[in-house]
């Protein structure tokens, strides 16, 4: 280590203390690789400031050394932003420390937390005062406010309540020059120029280090109704979606897909799980129907009806609801375990998709009918969320293929195929994981001129050193990386 790089180390223990400064390179390692292996990178040291104060001052000091600084939250992100590069130059800055719900207000329907609260720790927070925090998603368990928050994420329940751009009524973050930019007091009007807030949703941590949230919340449901429905075709789920809607409103809160082989994935990887249905369906559509307290009673026989009706109609060949909490709970853990399958399963290319809701069944057969047509051996599927119009679509490797060789030849050409698919559909290339390091390049390929300038310039304005994350979502010269 050079005396420049001992000098920031000092200074750094003195601000955060020894509890909050890791330099242990074995302590640091865990967090240097994404979620799915894809990105491992090195870091200066790893800080765990416990305060905004604490964030602000490392910043500070982070600016005048230039040691460019990589936010983490739960480390659950699916585009590699939170994972530093291989230069061992930047200082990763988890919010782990700063976990404390600060506030839920019970009338008002908010909470207020700090960053580095895990998504399901609000969950239990919010339904203690018979409330809930209306954004759920498989990383639950791990996924950080302030990470929802940097990537926009979606999740399961965005049919009914929106992205998480939609629960964020407040934000305090800090900036790249170390100010503490303080718009958490929620107001449900105010037109003082600019919401300036929304730039830090689904910024990557590339403008501002989100330190604080109040977030929405919504009362907590008398009931909900889980089915499980085995389809013939994507296109028959999606006729079913709009079957659904038509009959149940806004009691629909999830319908997500899942096609047969990731079901398949799903019970070899939880060797306890059991398949909901009899037989094998080419898609399966998992729904949940929820009630508020006025509309409980007959909520099930109301979901009988219409699944009845869809059965009726042909839309629908098998169908069960699930008869206990426990048994709910099991449908929602095959879906939410479809990513953790796939990636035991082996290497494969993940596009993070959308297209306008109505055509994604017709993206979805052309999308995998051209890609294992040109790439024998390759497997094609898509999951997710199919209400919002984003799939998951997933391409795996032809058997016995060598993972990083594979990804870095093969399946780079894969994902530039299917992203100039998407482009020509109007799509977007990432409808909930963002950009991060994965995305850069085909994010300049491909985007709109006149966007990628302006998100140059936004980037430019706050950040014009580029010590915030750099390297993710945008890069202020052409990135030098090959798509
Ligand atoms: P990290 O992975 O730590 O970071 C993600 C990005 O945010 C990085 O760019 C990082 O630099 C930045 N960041 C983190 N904290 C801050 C902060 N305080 N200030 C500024 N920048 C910050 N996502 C969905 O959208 N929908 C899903 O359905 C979904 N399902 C998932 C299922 C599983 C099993 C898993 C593992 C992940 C899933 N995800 C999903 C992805 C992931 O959970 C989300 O992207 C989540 O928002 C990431 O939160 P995190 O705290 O782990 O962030
Ligand atoms: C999901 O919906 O399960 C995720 O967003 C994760 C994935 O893309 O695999
Ligand atoms: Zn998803």
């Amino acid at each position: 280590m050079d005396l420049a790089t001992d000098q920031f180390l000092a200074e750094l223990l003195a601000v955060l203390s020894p509890r909050g400064l890791v330099t242990d390179t074995d302590l640091v390692a865990p967090w240097l690789t994404d979620w799915r292996g894809r990105f491992t990178g090195k870091a200066l040291a790893l800080a765990l400031p416990a305060t905004t104060a604490e964030v602000a001052e490392t910043v500070r000091l982070c600016a005048h050394h230039r040691v460019p600084i990589v936010p983490q939250g739960g480390n659950s992100g699916m585009s590699g932003g939170a994972t530093p590069d291989a230069s061992g130059h930047a200082l990763l800055l988890s919010t782990r420390r700063m976990n404390a719900i600060l506030r839920v207000d019970q009338s008002a329907r908010e909470a207020t937390c700090e960053a580095g609260v895990v998504l399901q720790t609000l969950h239990e927070a919010a339904e203690a005062q018979g409330l809930r925090f209306p954004l759920t998603l498989g990383g639950k368990g791990s996924a950080t406010v302030g990470g929802l928050i940097s990537t926009n994420a979606g999740g399961t329940q965005v049919l009914r309540h929106g992205v998480m751009r939609a629960q964020v009524l407040g934000i305090e973050a800090v900036l790249p020059d170390g100010q503490v930019f303080n718009a958490l007091t929620p107001l449900r009007k105010d037109n003082r120029g600019f919401d300036l807030k929304q730039l830090f949703i689904g910024s990557e941590g590339t403008l501002g280090i989100i330190t604080a949230a109040t977030l929405r919340l919504v009362p907590a449901i008398a009931d909900r109704v889980v089915a499980w429905a085995g389809v013939q075709s994507i296109q028959t789920a999606r006729a079913l979606l709009l079957h659904c809607e038509a009959g149940l409103g806004d009691a629909l809160e999830g319908f997500e897909v899942v096609p047969q082989p990731c079901l398949d994935s799903v019970l070899a990887y939880l060797p306890d799980a059991r398949a909901p249905l009899a037989g094998s369906h080419p898609w399966n559509a998992l729904i949940e129907v929820v009630a508020d307290p006025q509309h409980a009673s007959g909520l099930r026989e109301q979901v009988e009806a219409v699944l009845a009706a869809a059965v009726d109609k042909g839309l629908v060949t098998d169908a069960v609801l699930a008869t206990s909490e426990a048994q709910a709970d099991a449908f929602w853990t095959l879906r939410e375990s479809v990513s953790a399958a796939e990636r035991a399963r082996g290497p494969a290319m993940q596009h993070d998709i959308s297209v306008p809701v109505e055509r994604m069944p017709d993206f979805l057969v052309e999308a995998s009918r051209a890609v294992e047509a040109q790439w024998p051996g390759t497997r094609a599927v898509g999951y997710g969320h199919l209400g919002d119009g984003n799939i998951h679509f997933h391409v795996g490797a032809p058997a016995g293929a060598e993972r990083a060789q594979w990804e870095g030849s093969e399946g780079k050409a894969i994902s530039r195929m299917v992203h100039d698919l998407v482009t020509r559909w109007g799509g977007s290339i990432s409808a909930e994981h963002g950009i991060g390091q994965l995305k850069l390049a085909e994010l300049e390929r491909l985007a709109d001129p006149v966007a990628l300038h302006l998100l140059r310039a936004v980037k430019a304005a706050l950040d014009p050193e580029e010590l915030l994350n750099p390297g993710k979502l945008v890069a202020l010269a052409p990135s030098s990386a090959t798509p």
